[in-house]
Formats: structure tokens, C-alpha cells, sequence
């Protein structure tokens, strides 16, 4: 800190608290106002000034969403339903638009101060801008994509001489020679695969997979997916049981994808199961989706994993030395079911069952 703001804090110190608290607010780095009951802006601080082109003489009296006309303030402003309860301080990611006409992401950090009868009297919002994050991740996530893209040649290259070794392109082979051409065939289609799957997912979640998106049955889809893991479970002696209503409406979905996303569940859920268990699959109906469940029992995700079970490459710890896999079904299961504008989450008890839900929009909402 410059020793003129020290020297300046020292004095205030001699002044008052209230100068002092006035003085960080208005040097913070990071964006502040506060807004009264009636969503008028009451404070406004520099780096407010700052990210938003406004002064604070400008706006003070204003309404927040005349200043900050972010696409939060219509659906999701804080002070629309004051006697909503919301957690205090609520975090959200939002657009805002500058003086300047510029949009910049923020994220908004909102504290709620209520009087004794729990009414809302002000509001402090902080937020900062966050468009060199933003940046960077987007760079990041190009570089990352290239590299997995540049590894398929050579992939493909390896796979194809290991191929013709196997088919005696090159001379005969001996027992071993054949044994351990035929692992290193498996172990290439296996990182083609990884690879293939988590440029999926980079594709996906930046929009570039167009989803061939037409009516579909759920209960068709199930029925024909557990077919083809009657054998895997019953290596396990594990039981799958269908549970589904006599009615179910149509989704509107990706056939292939939609298949992706309940095999990779099913696969989990017969993976991470004890001999013996017993795997549901079911499904039932809100006026807006389809709901699909697929549940099992058996050690359950510890809660220290269960943050991070969706991200790419996360696998639980033991699940890393006793079972094999990649870590990316569930980061696929989740961009799918959001590119269809649905969500995806999981309920697992440590000693008991785990349940993996997901919704995906109706083809005819009820009315
Ligand atoms: N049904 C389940 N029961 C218990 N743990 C699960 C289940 N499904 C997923 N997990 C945990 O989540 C992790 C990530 O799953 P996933 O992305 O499918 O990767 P993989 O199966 O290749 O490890 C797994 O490694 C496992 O620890
Ligand atoms: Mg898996």
C-alpha cells in the first residue's frame, strides 16, 4: 500500500470509524453498491465507477436495473420477492451492460440486510468483472481441445499397423506376440475412446454438437439399452428391475445421446454395486419433463467426492484402484442432459443407496 493511503488511514483512524469504513468502501478493488428498499442505488463505489462507466453522482437515486440492465434483473433479482427467503450472501453469475454499451460478465455477491419483522431495508451488492477469467478459460479450453484433437492422428496410425501385425500383414506371430499385440489393440481403442469422449464434452458444451433433437420414447429407449446389459449384471448376479407408469410422454430428445446418458448411468450403477445388488430403473412425469432415476445400492459416494463426481476426469478414490474407467461417463451424461435443457443430479447415503436423476423436457407440456 502507498505510504499517502496509510498516512491517510492513520489520520482517519483519529477521526472516526465512519470516515474509515467510508474509505475502504470507496477504494475497495472490488465493485460495491447498495441499493434501499425500493431498489434505488444509495452507494456506489470506484471500482463501480469503474466497471460500469458510470459516476457515482450519476446513478445515485437510480433504479439498480436502469444502471446495471444485467439479464438477471428481470428473472432472478433479489429484491423481486423480498419475503422469498434466499441465502445471505447469495452468489450469481450475470451479464451487465456498461455506460458504453459494452456487456461484461460479472459475478455478484448479494447480502440482505433485514429489520426485526425479516423485511428487507437495503441491499449491499458487491461483484467483480470477470471477463479475464473468462478469457483465459475460453483459451484454455481451446488449447486443451487442439492437443486431444492433434492426439487422434497418431492414435489412428498406431491402431492401424498394430492391426495389420495382427492380421500377419508382416510375417507370422507367436502365441505371445499375438497375446500381447492383441492388449496393445485394446488399450488403443480404449484412449480413442477417452479422447473422442471428452472432445464430446468440450463440443457440447460450447454448442458446437447439434443435437438431431425429435420426439422420443423413454420407455422404448430404456427397454432396448437394458438388454444389452443383461449380461454384465448378471456376471454380478446383480437384478435389474424396470419401474415404470403404463403411461409416460414423449421427450423431446436426442435418440443416440439420450442412450448415451442411461447407459453411462447404468454402467456406473452396476459397476459400483456389490454382488448380488439390486439396480432400479425408473421413470415418471412433471408437467415440464420426464424424470428418469436409476438407483443402486452399495458403498455410496463419500460427501467429500460428491462435489466433483461431474467433473471430467474425477474419479472417486477407491473406485481409481479397484474398478477401471476414464472419469468422463458422468461429465457426459451432464453436458447431454443440459444440452437438452435439462438437469442432472445425484443423492448418495456413504452406507446405503445411490440415486442418479435426470430431467429432460417434454415433447408436449401440459397445459
Ligand atoms: N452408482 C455409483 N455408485 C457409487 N459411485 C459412483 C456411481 N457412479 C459414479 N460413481 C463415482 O463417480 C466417479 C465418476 O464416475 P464416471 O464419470 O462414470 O467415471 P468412471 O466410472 O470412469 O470412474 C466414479 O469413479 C465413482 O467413484
Ligand atoms: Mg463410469
Amino acid at each position: 500500500m502507498h505510504n499517502d493511503n496509510l498516512d491517510l488511514i492513520k489520520k482517519t483512524l483519529f477521526i472516526d470509524k465512519c470516515s474509515l469504513f467510508n474509505l475502504v468502501i470507496r477504494n475497495m478493488p472490488i465493485g460495491l453498491f447498495a441499493l434501499d428498499n425500493k431498489k434505488k442505488i444509495i452507494e456506489f463505489n470506484s471500482a463501480a465507477e469503474k466497471i460500469t462507466g458510470y459516476t457515482k453522482e450519476e446513478v445515485l437515486g437510480r433504479q439498480c436495473s436502469e444502471v446495471l440492465n444485467s439479464n438477471l434483473c428481470e428473472i432472478a433479482c433479489p429484491l423481486q420477492d423480498p419475503s422469498h427467503p434466499r441465502p445471505s450472501p447469495m452468489e450469481q453469475e450475470a451479464t451487465i451492460q456498461t455506460k458504453h454499451q459494452q456487456e461484461v460478465p460479472v459475478t455478484f455477491s448479494t447480502t440482505f440486510l433485514r429489520d426485526e419483522e425479516g423485511q428487507i431495508y437495503s441491499v449491499i451488492r458487491t461483484f467483480r468483472d470477470v471477463s479475464e477469467i473468462r478469457r483465459l478459460e475460453e483459451h484454455r479450453k481451446i488449447l486443451i481441445s487442439m492437443f486431444a484433437h492433434d492426439l487422434k492422428a497418431p492414435i489412428a496410425i498406431a491402431g492401424g499397423f498394430v492391426i495389420r501385425l495382427l492380421k500377419g500383414k508382416a510375417g507370422p506371430l507367436t502365441p505371445k506376440q499375438y497375446e500381447y499385440l492383441t492388449i496393445i489393440d485394446d488399450k488403443i481403442r480404449q484412449l480413442d475412446s477417452y479422447i473422442r469422449s471428452f472432445l464430446d464434452i468440450l463440443k457440447m458444451e460450447s454448442g458446437q454438437i447439434l443435437l438431431s433433437i425429435e420426439p422420443c420414447s423413454m420407455t422404448k429407449l430404456i427397454y432396448e439399452i437394458i438388454e444389452g446389459f443383461r449380461m454384465e449384471a448378471a456376471e454380478k448376479k446383480i437384478y435389474l428391475k424396470i419401474e415404470l407408469p403404463d403411461f409416460l410422454s414423449l421427450v423431446f430428445g436426442d435418440k443416440e445421446q439420450l442412450q448415451r446418458v442411461i447407459s453411462n448411468l447404468l454402467d456406473n450403477a452396476i459397476k459400483y454395486s456389490p454382488l448380488g445388488a439390486k439396480v432400479v430403473i425408473r421413470a415418471n412425469e412433471t408437467s415440464e419433463n420426464v424424470v428418469c432415476q436409476v438407483q443402486n445400492s452399495g458403498p455410496g459416494i463419500k460427501p467429500k467426492d460428491l462435489p466433483h463426481i461431474f467433473d471430467p476426469f474425477f474419479r472417486g478414490s477407491e473406485s481409481k484402484v479397484k474398478r477401471t474407467g476414464s472419469g468422463l461417463g458422468l461429465a457426459i451424461v451432464k453436458s447431454i442432459v443440459e444440452a437438452h435443457g435439462g438437469k442432472v443430479w445425484v443423492d448418495s447415503n456413504p452406507e446405503g443407496k445411490t440415486v442418479f436423476t435426470f430431467t429432460i423436457p417434454k415433447y408436449i407440456k401440459a397445459p
